[in-house]
């Protein structure tokens, strides 16, 4: 769950380091480091905090370190030790003539560090990484090599990792590898990249590497060279990265999440095409693997994710039971792991992930996999590790997301259950066709109805601002909309840190009703439909306890009007597509109110945008 970054070569190495690490915060940002190989000495320089006290912190150092042409950074989501300058990354060895950077969990750390205290190591810091260091020096001294070191040391080393490293005797010198966490090599006119993620280098280049598990590349300015865990050379697959740099701006919005609200129609256009061309002719999804016959033999299925994934893994559901009279389980990823689940050959196992490198849902597959299920990925990054274990991938194509709280993969994780649950129901012929036509003929026109619900972005801000100082908000929903509830109340939380919640309308009266009174904000998502009056009496239960009450709707019943405090409209859609509109205010509510209390909307505390960890 953190960002490493890395370059040899010909240019100065300073802004390189820096510019990858701020496009790596989204994977951590409670302290930062580099290391840099400057005239005799590899120098390393540390900050806690944000990557801009990194920067205050090099300063000073800026004419020492400007003719420096390789080097290693590192942003990091603390796991192991407080987010310290100590426990900062890199970590360097007894001398500190070997640095290192890591990605991931050395699961093995204690007994390594037992063994290397015994032979003289003496530990700084509280972090797994620092055995890494110690270990490949001492493997270092024994070979003079640093790239056999390394492959010597990984051999001892249990977990997950992402690495780094490089050795003041082997100047402009980087050798990485990696087990179980991403490391992708960029090529560039002058000189080689190593990163966690694509984003730190796509401005230099986009020829990549995807480096697989256990190979370790040696890479120098002019020379890269890649063996497998028994020194084999390999010839690499140079592959073309279909980005543009571009994409990682704002745009001229103040923040990426508004950005990437405001994205969400083109998503949608984007993911229709090829796939949904007219209401009339069928749903193409040649990236469903499963025959017709498979389809028809599926018993059931489950749907394994986490946090925003797992709220459109719920609407999926609805969807599929709906459509396609499939029994549908989801599940947590983080439980499914734990526990003796009924899984086999005739039961399809769906894992939604916008990183698809989220450590629960990886594990959660692996496991549906060893059991002979077809996996079907649906995720943001068809690069993934996910993505690699899929038997059917649908990648939903919503770009870079850079804003910690998911908006836009959300949106297109939901047009992609829709598409999936509208083919299997074509295939099956669970549902009359004249459904599925209506459904398919409002699909084309979502993003239009999103587009007047952003035009209408002021008057949710002012719900926003008039609700912006409470200290909880309640979220209500039945049916197909309460997942939206759910991830209304996601959103709130974690950008603003206000308690909010989402509940089931029925619900309410079992317990959550006695916190209601004059303070607490209850949101209502009415949309019109088969729940539409069973929502109205949980409203006018809640109103009769003297809650504020705010209402997300498509209707324009008049009744509304005594009984809620604040309306907001959305265009008129069938039920059964409602979760895609009724999230959009949601998502801008929770964005403004955080705005408003002036929090750090793209990178809240404690969180990070990839959770690789358990
Ligand atoms: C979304 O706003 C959250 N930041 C978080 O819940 C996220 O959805 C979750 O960690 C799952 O991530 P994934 O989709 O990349 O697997």
């Amino acid at each position: 769950m953190c960002g490493i970054v890395g370059y040899v070569g010909k240019n100065p190495v300073l802004d390189i380091l820096l510019d990858g690490l701020e496009q790596l915060e989204y994977r951590g940002y409670d302290s930062s480091g580099i290391a840099v190989k400057c005239k005799d000495n590899i120098n390393v320089y540390k900050a806690v905090g944000k990557l801009k006290n990194l920067r205050e912190e090099l300063t000073p150092h800026a004419y020492e370190i400007s003719k420096s042409t390789s080097g290693i950074g590192h942003i990091r989501w603390a796991t192991h030790g407080a987010p310290t300058v100590v426990n900062a990354h890199p970590h360097t060895c007894n001398c500190g003539n070997l640095v290192v950077v890591h990605n991931g969990i050395i699961e093995n750390y204690v007994q390594l560090k037992a063994k290397l205290e015994a032979r003289g190591c003496v530990f700084r810091s509280q972090t797994d990484t620092e055995t890494v260091a110690h270990l490949i020096a001492l493997k270092y001294g024994e070979t003079k090599d640093l790239t056999k070191a390394v492959a010597l040391a990984t051999k001892e080393v249990e977990g997950a990792y992402a690495l780094e490293v490089m050795h003041n005797d082997e100047p402009d010198k980087l050798v990485i590898t990696k087990r179980n966490a991403p490391l992708i090599i960029g090529i560039g006119e002058d000189g080689y990249y190593a990163a966690s993620d694509i984003p730190a280098f796509i401005k230099h280049t986009n020829k990549a590497i995807y480096l697989s598990d256990n190979q370790i590349a040696t890479l120098t300015p002019q020379s890269l060279k890649i063996q497998d865990e028994n020194g084999a050379e390999i010839t690499p697959k140079i592959e073309q990265l279909p980005w543009e740099p571009v994409a990682l701006s704002k745009m001229g919005y103040k923040h990426y999440m508004l950005k990437e609200i405001h994205e969400q129609p083109d998503v949608i256009r984007n993911i229709l095409v090829g796939k949904l061309h007219t209401s009339d002719s069928p749903v193409k999804l040649d990236e469903v693997k499963l025959t017709k016959e498979n389809l028809k033999d599926l018993t059931r299925i489950q749907v394994i994710a986490c946090g925003t994934s797992l709220h459109a893994a719920m609407i999926g559901k609805y969807l599929i039971e709906d459509l396609c009279s499939i029994p549908v389980d989801v599940e947590a990823s983080s439980e499914y792991i734990y526990r003796k689940t009924v899984t086999d050959s005739k039961t399809l196992v769906i894992g939604v992930s916008q990183s698809g490198e989220t450590a629960d849902t990886l594990t959660a597959i692996k496991q549906a996999k060893e059991k002979g299920s077809h996996i079907l990925i649906i995720t943001n990054r068809p690069d993934s590790a996910m993505a690699r274990e899929a038997d059917s991938l649908l990648s939903v194509n919503a770009g870079i997301e850079v804003s910690v709280a998911a908006t836009k993969s959300y949106i297109a994780q939901l047009t992609s259950f829709y598409l999936l649950a509208l083919y299997m129901a074509e295939i099956k012929g669970t549902t009359p066709a004249d459904v599925l036509k209506k459904l398919k003929s409002e699909m084309l026109i979502l993003p239009q109805k999103i587009e007047q619900i952003l035009a209408n972005k002021e008057h949710i801000q002012k719900c926003a601002r008039k609700y912006s100082s409470t200290r909880d908000f309640i979220y209500i929903a039945r049916g197909i909309n309460y997942p939206t509830a759910l991830e209304g109340a996601l959103k709130l939380k974690e950008i603003s840190y206000i308690n909010a919640t989402g509940y089931p309308a029925g619900e309410l009266k079992h317990g959550p009703i006695a916190m209601l009174d004059e303070i607490m904000p209850v949101l209502s998502i009415l949309m019109k439909g088969s729940v539409y009056e069973k929502i109205l009496s949980n409203s006018e239960e809640a109103r009769a306890r003297n809650a504020q009450m705010i209402a997300l709707t498509n209707s324009d019943d008049s009744k509304l009007e005594n009984l809620f405090d604040f309306i907001i409209h959305v265009p008129d859609v069938d039920e059964m597509l409602s979760p895609i509109l009724a999230i959009v205010p949601l998502q801008l509510i929770a964005y403004y109110i955080a705005e408003f209390l002036g929090k750090d909307v793209d990178q809240p505390r404690n969180l990070a945008k990839s959770v690789t960890v358990e």
